[in-house]
């Protein structure tokens, strides 16, 4: 059975920021506001691993730190030199609090950057 969890409150990502959530299935996600909705994805780029969270946000894309590839945050779709889309997660939004769904087996742990 899948469910949310509290990874993080709304106040610490403004629009146009992100954090990063460690440990959700092994993989860290990035909580990203883009315009006051909060979208979570992958932090390891689909080209060669790049940390995600050390790129930009430009806009409605994110911009890896290494060869610039860029993704479109709303659907996760990959641009040059990427081919790959990112992997998205549920997000769900209560007041202050943001949740991501996660595998009845996952476990959370948070930090930022
Ligand atoms: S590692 Fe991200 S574009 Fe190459």
């Amino acid at each position: 059975m899948e469910e949310y969890q509290k990874v993080a409150s709304l106040s610490d990502i403004p629009p146009g920021k992100m954090i990063t959530v460690a440990g959700i299935d092994r993989v860290e996600i990035c909580i990203i506001n883009v315009d006051g909705k909060c979208f979570a994805v992958s932090n390891i780029c689909t080209h060669k691993g790049a940390p995600l969270n050390r790129g930009t946000i430009k806009g409605k894309y994110l911009v890896c730190p290494w060869h610039k590839a860029n993704f479109r945050i709303e659907d996760c779709k990959a641009f040059w030199p990427a081919e790959r889309s990112l992997r998205k997660f549920d997000v769900k939004v209560d007041q202050d609090s943001v949740y991501i769904k996660i595998p009845s087996n996952g476990k959370t742990s948070q930090s930022h950057d």
